[in-house]
């Protein structure tokens, strides 16, 4: 199998092929969702949550972002590798914003994902594709503006919010992103907005007429048990598996079960 690149995501979206995304935070999970077939990786900022236990995304910085990458693009070979950039991280100014964005390529991501719109947003995108880093948006629910938005709303429920989200969406495909992942938005707008765009659209939670489906691991996998957004599918019960192995290898222990005489030396 090939890398997965941007250009092989464009030529999905442009034959109507749809492409997948899960998150990974570690080598082993990276290296089995890739040999799965998923066409990109992200190391998203969602693993505050899941992985380090935090209520939100605003506590990691650059420094987590680092080694969380290297270990997932470590066991990647087939799919595109791409980096959630950390609350402000990208915000300061555009120079150290280039820096830590570029430190992430240097660990090994293909590109990087950023949250918003703004003036200031569309040129950091402008200067980092200019720079060599591609670069996939983000908009409707967009994580980071947790306190700004006053909780995790549905974006894009009107037809004027949806034109409002279109509008943010061509400034950044104007700007030079890749793809732009769709959170929390309803269905028809999505389908709407993805309708209007060259470049593919991700849904997390923005139904089934984007280009991809992204969603994160720990809940496919039934691994994190806290809360379980409405759009996500379980596919496991990692949750379990782990529960009962920890359990039998502490009863083996207790009981003199384990180690066998096949397990020493
Ligand atoms: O942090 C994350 O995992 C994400 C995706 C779910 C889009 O941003």
């Amino acid at each position: 199998m090939s890398k997965v690149t941007v250009k092989t995501i464009q030529k999905m979206k442009d034959a109507d092929e749809k492409f997948s995304v899960l998150t990974a935070y570690d080598y082993s999970t990276a290296k089995y969702i890739d040999e799965a077939g998923v066409d990109i990786i992200l190391i998203g900022d969602s693993l505050a949550m899941v992985a380090l236990g935090y209520n939100t995304t605003h506590s990691i910085g650059v420094e987590e972002m680092r080694i969380f990458t290297k270990a997932v693009a470590k066991g990647v070979e087939h799919a595109m590798v791409v980096t959630d950039m950390p609350f402000m991280s990208y915000h300061a100014n555009i120079s150290d914003a280039i820096l830590n964005c570029g430190e992430m390529i240097r660990c090994g991501a293909n590109a990087v994902k950023i949250e918003g719109y703004s003036d200031y947003i569309v040129e950091l995108i402008k200067r980092l594709t200019e720079s060599g880093v591609p670069v996939m948006g983000h908009l409707g629910f967009t994580p980071q503006f947790l306190n700004t938005l006053g909780g995790y709303k549905i974006q894009g429920k009107t037809k004027d919010a949806s034109d409002e989200i279109l509008n943010q969406a061509k400034r950044l495909e104007k700007a030079g992103v890749f793809s732009i992942v769709l959170e929390m938005v309803p269905q028809d707008s999505a389908k709407y907005i993805t309708e209007n765009l060259s470049v593919p659209t991700i849904s997390c939670g923005a139904g089934r007429y984007c280009s991809a489906q992204v969603l994160v691991s720990d809940d496919v996998f039934g691994k994190y048990s806290e809360f379980k957004p409405k759009f996500a599918r379980k596919y496991g019960d990692m949750k379990s598996l782990i529960f009962s192995c920890a359990k039998k290898f502490n009863d083996d222990v207790k009981s003199g079960n384990f180690p066998s005489d096949d397990e020493v030396f």
